[in-house]
């Protein structure tokens, strides 16, 4: 299939360490309809870009709640969060503390040694 045929999705992804100035990069993915922003951002990392900052666990299982992040401004697992082949702005959680890129420290406080 000629690659001009393949349906892609652009993922708008927020960039950067807690020390560094955060800017976002565009990735453009193959899309197939039921694919989920974390198929895709796992996509980016084994064929575009692996120093990309992402975390999960169970994939698709919605168990682990380790895959949380901002999708188009919405907290999602982006686990069960659809892609579409609109544009898609993914961002790490607002409200915790930023390790890097969408990676965000999660634990609750008394979980912490
Ligand atoms: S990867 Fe486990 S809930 Fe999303």
């Amino acid at each position: 299939m000629a690659d001009a045929a393949i349906k892609k999705a652009t993922l708008h992804v927020r960039r950067g360490a807690p020390a560094e100035a955060a800017h976002y990069d565009d990735f453009a993915v193959p899309y197939e309809d039921g694919m989920s922003v974390l198929d895709a951002l796992r996509w980016i990392r084994i064929h575009l870009d692996s120093t990309l900052a992402i975390r999960y666990s169970c994939i698709n299982a919605n168990a682990c709640k380790t895959c949380m992040a901002l999708v188009n401004g919405e907290v999602e697992y982006t686990c069960i969060a659809k892609l579409t082949p609109e544009l898609t702005t993914v961002e790490p959680l607002p409200k915790r503390p930023l390790i890097r890129d969408l990676v965000t420290d999660i634990l609750p406080e008394d979980e912490k040694f």
